[in-house]
């Protein structure tokens, strides 16, 4: 390993070459605790690159790991009484469908994203149909295409950051994703509804799965114990960028924490899992400080990107929040 996270004994086929950017020592620690630890940890056969973890009755996180050197990425499954949800599709190596059919008992699959990030939506292929925010559509097209997985070898074609055998990667086939409104509800069967819940931030039609019967949301990028990392306002090419921003996030944000009656948990796409949703009110605060003074930032990151100096601001007892200059408010039209 070239930089300070040490090796974690997980149970994945799949073995780590190098990182990208060395994670946070809280998120590091709670990772090698739990893979190493947890006694409801399940290698299934139907895919041995993933490692099953049972969070509730009904709840399990599907962590996988990461193919492109940034973070490993969690993938959900909620089994409701006539079917099951799936948040997010992570990378798709092995046979992501299999296992998630073990895991659902059958039942018809309901698969949805939370936003175009390819840690989050190449597995898509392995599905017929997925659900997304229309803001992100265009997006997750456009990101989920043939040849998405190329940039993970080298040029003679290994393996450059995570080490899986290259027969086990998806063979792209054309699905049907399909775009829903902010607020849509997926039922599960009964009384069991999820509702997705627009953030943008992150991505521009980053969204939130609010789970009403486990009490559960699932959230993406948007919370994450690492880097809360949001965008640069609009881009070039980039269909909606003008959401991708600070104060996008906040404003929706400040809706979420008005309904802390309706959920408890939060379950991020990265790191630390099952966290309290008062969560939900240091990010808020955090964004809300930013916004006021953008200057304020604790540190910045040693290496300016094409959007300039990434700022990092803390997250009091959590996180930091990522930004830079041009993604702190909506362009003014
Ligand atoms: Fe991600």
């Amino acid at each position: 390993m070239d930089n300070l996270m040490l090796p974690i004994q997980g149970a994945s086929k799949a073995k780590r070459i190098k990182w990208g950017p060395a994670q946070n020592a809280i998120s590091w620690s709670y990772m090698k605790l739990l893979r190493e630890n947890n006694k409801t940890l399940k290698v299934y056969p139907e895919n041995p690159y993933i490692e099953v973890y049972q969070f509730r009755e009904n709840v399990y996180g599907l962590f996988n790991q990461n193919c492109d050197g940034m973070g490993d990425v969690w993938m959900y499954v909620v089994v409701g009484p006539e079917k099951a949800l799936v948040v997010d599709t992570a990378f798709g190596i092995g046979d992501t469908r299999a296992l998630v059919n073990k895991l659902a008992g059958g039942k018809p699959l309901v698969v949805v994203n939370t936003h175009s990030g390819p840690d989050h939506c190449l597995g898509n292929v392995h599905f017929d149909t997925v659900y997304c925010l229309d803001i992100e559509y265009e997006l997750i097209k456009a990101k989920c295409k043939p040849g998405a997985w190329d940039y993970m070898f080298d040029k003679d074609g290994k393996n450059i950051w995570l080490q899986f055998d290259k027969k086990d990667l998806p063979v792209y086939k054309d699905y049907k994703l399909v775009p829903v409104k902010n607020g849509h509800i997926f039922n599960l069967g009964g009384d069991h509804d999820v509702e997705i819940v627009w953030t943008g931030g992150h991505a521009p039609g980053h969204a939130m799965f609010l789970d009403k019967k486990t009490r559960a949301m699932f959230c993406g990028d948007v919370v994450c114990s690492d880097v809360i990392s949001v965008g640069p306002g609009p881009s070039p090419g980039k269909p909606n960028g003008q959401y991708s921003n600070l104060t996008t996030y906040r404003d929706n944000l400040a809706k979420v924490v008005t309904r802390f009656a309706e959920f408890d948990y939060l379950f991020p796409g990265h790191f630390m899992v099952n966290l309290e949703n008062n969560v939900f009110s240091a990010i808020l605060d955090g964004l809300n400080v930013i916004i006021e003074n953008p200057e304020h930032f604790n540190y910045a990151d040693p290496a300016t990107g094409p959007a300039g100096p990434r700022m990092h601001k803390y997250v009091k007892g959590f996180s930091t929040i990522a930004y830079v200059k041009d993604g702190v408010y909506p362009p003014k039209s």
